[in-house]
């Protein structure tokens, strides 16, 4: 059923995160009830501050999605749930194997079968990552493109969103996957290498340190600005026709990681760049250029990126210039 976005219930959850907690200032611009759920878990990117100045205008739910119980009574109440929650460091899922195939799996079959059983008329929407690809095979990769991960992450990532496919087409729920690829903005974990790479960098040209690149930093990749990737989610949510499909909703250009470094010294006016060689632990899981394609839901959904890497990094700087110490641990 089509669903619009005015006075809907609407839960974030992983609303805390980068991701979510955009959607959640959009959403509430756009006149939606928000509920955020999210645990804050230490692992990821969530900070309370990035909800500070809508605290008062949102539900806030400090619960885990490995909570049925919680889970069911909230997703019972939605017109539109987004799963921004997830464990989303790379190296980390490498060191903790179990916990996160506990949110990145387990998590999602527990939103999958609250929904299920509570609310089967909800609108669902997933996200899900390119990285789920790993090496590719051909590009620019669309969403047919098989999927080999390189680390657990990418691979409970790539599991989860084929539980929502699975739940789609077997028990006809209104649920579709978006996949993103380095979304950068305001609002990321910038202080870690943890999280994604072109959001470090931001972090570290604003405390004037060098960005070390791997190698010659060659290798192509997509970004796409956080305000783009949230209207990706809004208007895939409020499309008709797309119950079951998976879609990337990237940007339309493509950067070597050298340049993405450079541009962003540039524009946040600090720090250099600095080459080395691969450590022996990222070169294993590194996956070469990954080219995507986006063609897929600029047809069937209707939405287009609009920020060029460039005035996306000057919103940025704006953005962390006034508040960098909320950000920096
Ligand atoms: N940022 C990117 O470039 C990017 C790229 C591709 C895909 N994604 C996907 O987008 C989604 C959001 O990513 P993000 O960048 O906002 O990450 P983030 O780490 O900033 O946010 C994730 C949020 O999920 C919460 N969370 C973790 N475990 C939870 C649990 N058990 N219960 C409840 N909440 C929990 C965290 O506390 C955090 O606030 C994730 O699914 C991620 O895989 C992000």
């Amino acid at each position: 059923m089509k669903k619009s976005i005015n006075q809907s219930n609407v839960l974030i959850l992983g609303g805390l995160g980068f991701i979510g907690s955009n959607l959640a200032h959009k959403c509430l611009e756009l006149g939606s009830n928000v509920s955020i759920y999210d645990n804050l878990d230490p692992h990821s990117g969530g900070n309370l501050f990035n909800v500070q100045t809508i605290k008062k205008n949102v539900k806030l739910l400090f619960y885990d999605i490995l909570n049925v119980d919680l889970l069911a009574q909230e997703v019972s109440k939605a017109d539109i749930i987004f799963n921004c929650a997830a464990s989303t460091s790379h190296p980390f899922s490498m060191k903790e194997p179990w916990i996160d195939l506990d949110v990145n799996s387990r998590g999602v079959l527990n939103i999958l079968e609250t929904i299920r059983k509570f609310n089967k008329e909800v609108r669902f929407i997933h996200i899900g990552t390119s990285t789920q690809l790993g090496k590719l095979l051909y590009h620019p990769a669309d969403e047919k493109h098989p999927e080999f991960p390189t680390d657990i992450y990418s691979a409970n990532k790539s599991v989860s969103e084929k539980y929502v496919l699975i739940y789609a087409n077997a028990f006809d729920l209104d649920a579709t996957v978006v996949r993103f690829s380095n979304v950068f903005g305001p609002r990321a974990s910038i202080h870690s290498p943890e999280f994604t790479f072109n959001n470090y960098f931001v972090g570290l040209a604003l405390q004037n340190k060098p960005i070390t690149v791997f190698g010659d930093g060659k290798q192509l990749r997509n970004t796409v600005f956080v305000d783009d990737a949230i209207d990706a989610l809004i208007a895939t949510a409020l499309a008709g026709g797309s119950k079951g499909e998976t879609f990337f909703a990237v940007g339309d250009k493509h950067y070597s990681v050298a340049d993405i470094a450079l541009m962003t010294v540039d524009k946040i006016g600090g720090g250099k760049v600095n080459f080395i060689p691969w450590p022996s632990d990222r070169k294993v899981t590194e996956i070469g250029d990954a080219i995507l394609s986006n063609d897929k839901i600029k047809k069937r959904v209707g939405w287009k990126p609009v920020t060029s890497l460039q005035d996306g990094l000057v919103i940025t700087n704006n953005y962390y210039r006034e508040h960098l110490k909320k950000y920096i641990k």
